[in-house]
């Protein structure tokens, strides 16, 4: 798992005044919304002696220990320790990580990282979110796979045809293959567009967009657990899936699935979309959760590589080149050191005044 990439930790309309523990990255951390209406997030351990942040409540904009009563603000400064009385300063060193928080697509993202602003990967776009002609449905499913299975299904063009029964003939077509495509890169990810022979739809209302024939789909990934899919159905009609994906652990990943669509508007019809991208996720998690390994790492062996496989290699790459910038967790350090060794991610005021600091900052690779 990485550090210095944006994870969306929840859904926005569950932040709230009450502390909300989440987990990330294998770490917790804890959630909530001040009175101004901006949502937080700092890490779970409390500095003082290790109390769950998240276990307590939040008192004057502050989330409050439920230990020892310390509280600690949304830029993690300790604003009081109640046991010493009234003081002039409180010691630099009872401060914890804060993390900068996005709200976005109707999705709490954060930045688990200490990257400054303007290195920071970008959390993916969503053109049309919100503009005329477009309707969002958002969906969560929770699977027991490793984002890195994820990120490559949904960058792979070739599962399409004997996964997927709304897309695809179920490789009943001698002819079938998948045409040599083209990987249009970008900073932060890649992906291609192909086209696809769609069986059309059973559903009456879905079958008056989706025809049976060519429809030119195509998908990709961007950073390390954000993928895109879009379905052309026709010239005018189509639909768009962008996943944000949260490694809660290596083999625990939450989906968040933003839906967008231009076509079949009527609200009535969001159920029609909603049993459709319930059938296809489904069949994506019974293929994935059982591959093997589970977890892959660049000293995968026993793959026989194909060309179809050419945008997930570049993903493969990119992680790659991320762990040498040195943002990949020390999984197996970390594991050796539980239950004896607090870790907190850095955050950006870590990096800019690295020393006194209480918690343990997660070990990198290479570090
Ligand atoms: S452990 Fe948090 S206030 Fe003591
Ligand atoms: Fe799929």
């Amino acid at each position: 798992m990485f550090i210095n990439f944006w994870y969306p930790a929840e859904e926005s309309h569950n932040i709230s005044a009450t502390p909300l523990k989440v987990q990330m990255l294998g770490l917790q951390f804890v959630l909530w919304r001040d009175e101004d209406g901006n949502a937080h997030c700092v890490s779970n351990i409390c500095t003082h002696r290790g109390g769950s942040l998240g276990d307590g409540k939040v008192v004057d904009n502050c989330v409050q220990c439920p230990y020892h009563g310390w509280l600690f603000n949304g830029d993690g400064q300790c604003e009081r320790i109640p046991s010493l009385g009234p003081i002039d300063k409180i010691p630099k060193r009872s401060r914890i990580d804060a993390y900068p928080v996005e709200e976005r697509y109707g999705l709490v993202f954060v930045f688990l990282g200490d990257l400054p602003e303007e290195e920071r990967p970008t959390i993916m776009p969503i053109e049309e979110y919100g503009t005329d002609g477009w309707r969002t449905l958002t969906m969560r499913y929770r699977w027991k796979a490793n984002y890195v299975r994820l990120v490559e299904n949904q960058s792979d063009p070739s599962h399409v045809e004997y996964v997927h029964s709304g897309m695809g003939m179920g490789g009943q077509n001698a002819d079938y293959k998948v045409p040599k495509f083209r990987i249009d890169e970008t900073q932060w990810g890649a992906g291609t567009m192909t086209e696809f022979q769609t069986p059309g739809s059973p559903d009456e209302e879905m079958g008056k967009v989706i025809t049976r024939g060519p429809s030119d789909a195509g998908s990709g990934f961007h950073g390390i657990s954000m993928t895109w899919t879009r379905i052309n159905f026709n010239e005018n009609d189509g639909m768009n899936m962008y996943i944000y994906a949260c490694p809660r652990d290596e083999l625990d990943l939450e989906i968040f699935l933003v839906n967008q669509r231009n076509c079949r508007l009527d609200p009535e019809l969001d159920k029609n979309f909603l049993s459709r991208m319930g059938v296809a996720v489904e069949e994506d998690r019974i293929v994935v959760e059982k591959l093997e390994p589970a977890i892959p790492s660049k000293d995968t062996i026993g793959e026989f590589i194909v060309p179809a496989d050419d945008v997930l290699m570049v993903y493969r790459q990119r992680l790659q080149e991320y762990q040498e910038r040195g943002w990949r967790m020390d999984l197996a350090k970390m594991q050796r050191n539980e239950h004896r060794i607090a870790y907190a991610i850095p955050s950006p005021a870590r990096r800019a005044d690295p020393n006194d600091w209480a918690v343990t900052p997660v070990p990198t690779i290479g570090q």
